[in-house]
């Protein structure tokens, strides 16, 4: 299947990964580029720029294929060192970076000169085009079914996406709730060019965390996410545990007085522990509401190749149907 998406990147399927904190390690974006999709490092999961490179460096050993780095620009008052970091995008070869959070404008010279396609992670029309208009080659689309944090505007992917297809000129991939075949031709009938996929790809055998998080996303329905720091405005959707229940129960006593601070405990440095050491009840962890169609741990390539058969049959004989 050829899209704008495929052409962009290099890669044979419109599937990409997204970053994951603590997912998204070089044996994560290997095994998705090796299946022929996008694979994508988790910058900021490396504690600095130097062990970015050397996990640059580890990818480039377990594939020849292209994949990425993801950016995250975060709004806290340490700033990470951006510029070291893409420096080492830049020495490690690597050709593509997903940014999200805060506008990637800043850095977009640097990338540019240097290259390397810009793909921006946007929950919302107006950013999606912010983004064109600096320049970025292509959009992931994130809708509020999202896993991770998907805005304050709540817009789910049947609306957003073909609102995403009315405006923009770049190429957009659909991200929120993408986990098969299906998936990916109602992406491509709103619009979209491919799909980003996060929950689905952590429920892999080649996925390098815990088995009881594997074993979690299988178990837990589309009932089981929960909506979490929206006082804040940093609106995070994750899966429900004892720790999730306990940061629900401090926004509803302290309402618009809640601060960071208050919810520091289910929320800071709790991904090691959850995605390294398998303690499910840690804190508070980024999960989509497609965890309700997760019910088996792939390989990658078997879920890929899973992905673009389904794909296939729908559009050459279930939608032939009607044609
Ligand atoms: C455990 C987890 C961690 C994530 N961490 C990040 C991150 O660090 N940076 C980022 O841009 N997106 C992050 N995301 C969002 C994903 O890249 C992707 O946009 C999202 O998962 C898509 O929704 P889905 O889970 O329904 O497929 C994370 C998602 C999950 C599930």
């Amino acid at each position: 299947m050829k899209t704008r998406i495929t052409e962009l990147f290099g890669i044979q399927h419109p599937i990409i990964q997204g970053g994951m904190h603590y997912v998204g390690f070089a044996e994560m974006a290997a095994a998705v580029s090796n299946a022929g999709g996008l694979g994508i490092i988790t910058g900021l999961t490396q504690r600095t720029p130097e062990l970015l490179a050397k996990e640059i460096a580890r990818c480039r050993e377990m594939t020849d294929k292209p994949f990425g780095v993801n950016l995250t620009f975060l709004p806290a008052l340490t700033q990470p060192d951006y510029p070291g970091y893409i420096k080492a995008i830049i020495e490690g070869g690597v050709k593509a970076v997903e940014t999200a959070g805060n506008n990637p404008q800043k850095w977009m010279p640097i990338l540019k000169e240097n290259g390397i396609k810009v793909i921006h992670k946007c929950t919302s029309v107006r950013h999606s085009l912010k983004a064109e208009q600096i320049g970025c080659d292509a959009v992931s689309v994130d809708g509020f079914e999202c896993g991770g944090h998907p805005g304050e505007d709540d817009i789910p992917n049947f609306i957003l996406l073909p609102r995403a297809a009315d405006e923009l000129k770049i190429p957009f991939v659909a991200s929120g709730g993408m986990a098969d075949g299906r998936s990916l031709v109602a992406a491509l009938a709103m619009g979209a060019e491919g799909m980003n996929m996060g929950t689905r790809f952590i429920a892999t055998k080649e996925a390098p965390v815990h088995e009881n998080v594997k074993k979690a996303i299988v178990a837990a329905s589309e009932l089981d996410t929960r909506l979490v720091m929206r006082p804040l405005r940093n609106t995070e959707r994750v899966l429900k545990n004892a720790a999730v229940d306990r940061l629900l129960e401090k926004e509803k006593a302290l309402g618009p007085k809640l601060q960071f601070q208050d919810i520091i405990e289910e929320v800071a440095g709790v991904y090691p522990k959850i995605m390294t050491d398998g303690d499910m009840e840690a804190g508070a962890w980024s999960c989509g509401m497609v965890v309700g169609l997760i019910n088996d741990i792939p390989t990658c390539k078997e879920l890929i190749d899973r992905i673009m058969k389904e794909a296939d049959d729908i559009i050459t004989k279930r939608l032939a149907r009607f044609a």
